[in-house]
């Protein structure tokens, strides 16, 4: 019996188990039926009775030791081979780089560029109600001024709209800050348009300075500002008048490029003008103290000008051989 048990004393020091050949060895020549433990149960059965309590602990001991070293080398290897990483000298698994869609990189850059002369950034929700999309900018009820902009509405609830431009949040934020007020809303807009200059959502961004003696001429400084950051100075600006309910006078803004004939072609990014008396008015601020002036800038166009995108659908298409491009 003693010899036995130190044999297999010996062949459990001696184990080392790496593989599974060597597990599987390790079973049959220990633990199997066949094996020395069993030779060992057998030895130990015909034992007399005095002889039995002197082995059975020595027994049982290496019994529950060899079972748990076999088992912890099973556990051991099928981590090792489940890990696919652990040989970190192989290249990783390359996964595709993403970039910032090009409406976001305008809109970026836009909001980077009035940062820097101290517009910060104010939103508001794209499902608007109808008082502040319309009514607060002087839009009166049922006044043809909101047939420019054709707006999808809500079905079964004739106050909610999807908001048609960003000016609503000139509203928001004069309802919500004292002036002076110098902001940019920047954001998604929606009109019931389709074609390859107009998509039924678009995006702009509006800018708000409301302040003691603000003139049409500060309003001009800070869109030259714009049009030379943006696009450089190789670029014409005019202003042509226009109107809208809420600013007065108004205006749009057209960038324009010397063709080689000589000839500049035009091409309108934004309206523009000072803020309606009646608007302050809607909003609690003293029109006798306070002016200030509006613009409202179309991304999608800056965008496709920039980049010299044909078809403003190709913006929403999220086509990536398109996207991949910026
Ligand atoms: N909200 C106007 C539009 O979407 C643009 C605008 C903004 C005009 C601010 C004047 C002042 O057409």
């Amino acid at each position: 019996m003693e010899k036995l048990l130190q044999e297999i004393s010996r062949r459990m020091a001696q184990a080392d188990l790496k593989s599974k050949a060597d597990c599987e060895e390790f079973k049959r020549e220990i633990l199997g039926k066949n094996g020395l433990l069993q030779s060992a149960m057998d030895e130990f059965r015909a034992l007399p009775g005095a002889e039995k309590p002197k082995w059975g602990s020595e027994l049982n001991r290496l019994k529950s030791q060899a079972t748990e070293m076999h088992q912890q080398a099973l556990d051991q290897l099928a981590t090792v081979v489940t890990l696919p990483w652990d040989d970190i000298t192989l290249p990783s698994i390359p996964l595709p780089v993403g970039s910032l869609h090009p409406l976001t990189q305008v809109e970026n850059e836009l909001t980077a560029l009035f940062n820097r002369i101290g517009f910060r950034v104010a939103t508001g929700p794209e499902i608007e109600d109808d008082w502040h999309n319309f009514t607060a900018l002087n839009f009166p009820e049922n006044h043809p001024a909101r047939d420019m902009q054709d707006t999808f509405f809500m079905q079964g609830q004739a106050d909610r709209l999807l908001r048609t431009h960003t000016s609503g949040v000139q509203i928001r934020t004069m309802l919500n800050q004292k002036p002076p007020i110098r902001v940019i809303a920047p954001g998604r807009v929606y009109r019931c348009d389709n074609d390859a200059t107009h998509s039924p959502v678009f995006h702009q961004i509006e800018g708000l300075v409301i302040d003691t003696d603000v003139s049409f001429a500060h309003m001009k400084e800070v869109l030259y500002y714009f049009v030379d950051q943006f696009f450089g100075k190789d670029f014409e600006v005019r202003f042509r008048p226009s109107f809208f309910p809420f600013t007065e006078p108004s205006a749009e803004m057209d960038i324009g490029r010397k063709k080689p004939d000589g000839e500049i072609a035009w091409m309108e990014i934004l309206g523009c003008g000072l803020v309606d008396p009646a608007v302050l008015e809607n909003c609690n601020i003293d029109p006798e103290v306070y002016s200030g002036y509006a613009f409202g800038i179309g991304i999608d166009r800056l965008a496709m000008l920039k980049y010299q995108i044909p078809d403003i659908r190709l913006l929403y298409e999220n086509d990536v051989r398109f996207l991949r491009q910026f």
